[in-house]
């Protein structure tokens, strides 16, 4: 079949390179991916977001499978826009509908979710500018830090923590009165503290069935050891090594189970990811957010890992089969680091030409802000390659990463040499 996969980072470059795999996919195209993909796909300049150009695209070229990599389309209702048009409704799309994709596109329904599904998670409760005075006065019955998260998508900066609690009540107002993150900001979750180590759980599930796809953990900040601005994520290892099957069991009763059967019960067309955002406290999970799409760069240590055909847990995902595929894995481990451009998270510069891709040969390099200029690989994003490394422990695949990175060059290029350092 022909698929469309929509996207242009490493996560879609990932998924555009398993499923070429497959014999299942004949023709594959990546709206509007990146120098990665166009070499195993036809890139096609459309935005994730412009869904008429889409809706031409696919009935242009008998597509029958889309896969949604990010979570702005699925938002705004791509999954919902696919199933209220004739000529589309055929199309197997992979990704939820608007009010599955609402666990991401709202903090505070997220957390309702999880209340009305007994799924463990920290205490909380919402504001908005009339409420200030009462949000300023239930931060002074928390103990510090406090926790504020901004309700809509802020690209990944809508979460302040902050130790002062008249800092806390500034920010607070400086969110709900003055905007700080835009609309996203106009109601405000604020939330207990939970002190623990996180790691991300991704389910696949077609809203009935499920199966939870390898753990993995990433680094988010900038700099070595954990320091500095948060960026999308800085590398990733699979499987999490503190991940054990006491602490799984219990993700996949308390977590996963009632997250899918909640979807089941409030009728919500889900068919698609879960990147489930946990954090361990004394050996016990918590949510800390739900993410409707696999994460970037953690798809490119999870899907390295998945042996399964991917087309056919896609279609299987899509068609309500999931209970009659068997899901296997490589029991490598799996790390990456991701290459950026220097300056990022802050202002950085593009284009610069990038040599030693056609170097390395014990790792994979997945593009993730790059594009083609003249026949040359430039750099086109801060993020802009991500390079995956499999072996027996993640040490030694991440000792392979790093040495497989030493061939790649381009002016301002930066890495963090410590991703796994804490495990
Ligand atoms: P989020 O966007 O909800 O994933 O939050 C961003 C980051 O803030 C998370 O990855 C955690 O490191 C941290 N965080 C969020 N909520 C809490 C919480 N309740 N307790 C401790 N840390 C948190
Ligand atoms: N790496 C975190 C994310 O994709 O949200």
């Amino acid at each position: 079949m022909n698929i469309l996969v929509l996207g242009s980072g490493g996560r879609e470059h990932t998924f555009a390179y398993k499923i070429s795999q497959s014999k299942r996919c004949s023709k594959l195209f990546v709206a509007p991916g990146n120098a990665g993909t166009a070499a195993i796909a036809t890139n096609l300049p459309i935005g994730v977001n412009d869904f008429e150009g889409i809706k031409k695209v696919v009935i242009e070229n008998s597509i029958e499978m889309v896969v949604v990599g990010p979570e702005d389309p699925l938002v705004n209702g791509i999954q919902d826009f696919f199933k209220a048009d004739t000529q589309l409704q055929h199309v197997m799309l992979v990704g939820p509908s608007k009010s599955g994709a609402l666990l991401e596109g709202s903090k505070e329904r997220a957390k309702e979710f999880m209340m009305q599904h007994n799924i463990p998670t920290a205490a909380y409760q919402s504001f908005t500018s009339e409420s200030l005075d009462a949000g300023k006065q239930f931060l002074e019955t928390l103990n510090p830090p406090y926790v504020l998260k901004a309700d809509g998508l802020a690209a990944g900066k809508g979460v302040l923590i902050l130790k002062d609690l008249n800092e806390a009540k500034q920010e607070l107002e400086n969110m709900l009165t003055h905007a700080k993150f835009g609309a996203a900001s106009t109601k405000v979750v604020i939330e207990e503290f939970l002190d623990g180590i996180e790691l991300s759980v991704f389910v696949l599930t077609d809203g009935k069935n499920y199966k939870v796809l390898p753990t993995a953990k990433d680094y988010k900040r900038i700099g070595e050891g954990d320091t500095g601005l948060n960026t999308g994520g800085m590398g990733a290892v699979s499987p999490v090594p503190f991940a054990d099957e006491v602490l799984m069991n219990k993700i996949e009763e308390r977590i996963v189970k009632p997250t899918v059967n909640g979807l089941k019960v409030e009728e919500i067309d889900y068919k698609g990811f879960v990147f489930i955002g946990l954090i361990k406290v004394n050996n016990e999970p918590y949510v800390i957010e739900y993410n409707v799409r696999m994460g970037d760069p953690e798809t490119e240590v999870v899907f390295p890992r998945i042996t399964s055909d991917l087309v056919d847990l896609l279609e299987a995902t899509a068609k309500q089969k999931l209970n009659e595929i068997t899901l296997e894995i490589d029991e490598r481990a799996a790390t990456t680091v991701m290459v950026v451009s220097g300056g990022y998270p802050e202002a950085y510069e593009k284009g610069k030409e990038i040599s030693g891709i056609e170097k390395v040969e014990d790792a994979i390099v997945f593009h993730a802000g790059t594009a083609l200029k003249e026949g040359k690989v430039v750099s086109n994003g801060g993020r802009v390659l991500a390079v995956t490394s499999l072996d027996t422990d993640f040490r030694k695949a991440i000792k392979k990463s790093y040495q497989e990175i030493e061939k790649l060059s381009f002016d301002t290029m930066y890495y963090r040499t410590d991703i796994g350092f804490d495990l």
